[in-house]
């Protein structure tokens, strides 16, 4: 089998900006474990962070990223505007741009499809949605602040939308969706590459306490290869197409996640994959004022 070299892999944006492959995830990282986590994972080779206003931890990132001397243009740093702030873009960029400690992001997304009243987070505004706020946020590209604008749990439903309306002169870059075995989602992943848009993964493993990792399947795919349960569903992952974003702040788990190169899955094992029946979600909207997913994600 051809050897392969993975972890270098990088996807071709509708900018010309190539994304690499593999970030660090950093949702549910807690204080005072997400700045070495993101340092382990820098020395270990990885180029790509994925943070969020919302996790609360963008001050640790930027220090995780100080704290490993790689140089800030050779990582690609991701981070979201938050829901309550959809009628505040400039603001919500130059508050993460301070946290992290950085003059601009790699990516800027729209965390979710829900502009969240700031006054009463728990309605939706009238007067304003996410079609305005990425108005707005077309703005930011000018300014240097992001090098590259997209969305995140955007369905084909929301996607159309924002691409049908007037208003719309940027096609998101990325949509970060939630993708791993058991949410597969081949009608959005499909949709989004008829737009040009890439296919970000998050929970690619799953998220915590993943039913995936006693999943018979995955299991003996892993034993075959001598590899984990974690390794084969990464692979598998970026054999589908799509860039995958692993969480963990134990720093064997951020290595070995990053130890994809020198053998691959064979197509049959990929197919095997494929066809794993058990579906499940780490996300939904409910905790949300709005609809956000509507079985078009499927
Ligand atoms: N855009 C969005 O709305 C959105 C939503 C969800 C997630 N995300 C992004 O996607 C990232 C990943 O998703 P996620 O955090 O939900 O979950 P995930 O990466 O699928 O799984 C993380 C869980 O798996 C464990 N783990 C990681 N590597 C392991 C290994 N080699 N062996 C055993 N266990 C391992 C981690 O534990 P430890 O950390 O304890 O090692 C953690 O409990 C997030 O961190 C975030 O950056 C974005």
């Amino acid at each position: 089998m051809a050897s392969t070299k993975n972890t270098s892999k990088t996807f071709k944006l509708n900018t010309g900006a190539s994304i690499p492959a593999i970030g660090l995830g950093t949702w549910q990282s807690k204080p005072g474990e997400v700045e070495k986590a993101v340092e382990a994972a820098l020395r270990a080779g990885y180029r790509h962070i994925d943070t969020a206003y919302a996790y609360g931890n963008e001050k640790e990132v930027g220090q995780g990223i100080r704290a490993s001397g790689v140089p800030r243009e050779e990582i690609w740093l991701t981070t979201k505007l938050d829901n309550d702030w959809h009628k505040k873009v400039p603001e919500a960029i130059d508050t993460s741009l301070k946290n992290l400690g950085v003059d601009y992001v790699d990516l800027y997304l729209m965390h979710w499809p829900a502009s969240l009243d700031r006054e009463n987070p728990s309605k939706v505004y009238d007067d304003w949605d996410f079609v305005d706020t990425w108005r707005e946020m077309q703005k930011l590209v000018d300014t240097g602040k992001v090098k590259n604008i997209g969305v995140s749990n955007f369905a084909i439903k929301n996607l159309e939308k924002l691409l049908n309306d007037p208003s719309c002169k940027i096609v998101p870059a990325v949509n970060q969706i939630e993708l791993h075995p058991s949410n597969p989602s081949p009608k959005l992943v499909a949709y989004n590459a008829s737009k040009g848009i890439h296919s970000s993964g998050y929970s690619p493993l799953g998220s915590s306490d993943s039913p995936l990792y006693k999943n018979e399947t995955i299991l003996s795919i892993a034993k075959d290869k001598g590899r984990t349960p974690q390794q084969v569903i990464l692979l598998w992952g970026l054999k589908k197409g799509w860039s995958v974003l692993p969480k963990s702040v134990t720093e064997s788990r951020v290595k070995a996640n990053f130890d994809l190169d020198g053998w691959d899955l064979t197509d049959e094992e990929v197919a095997k994959i494929n066809a794993i029946p058990d579906r499940f979600k780490v996300c939904g909207d409910d905790w949300l004022p709005c609809q956000v997913f509507f079985g078009d994600d499927e």
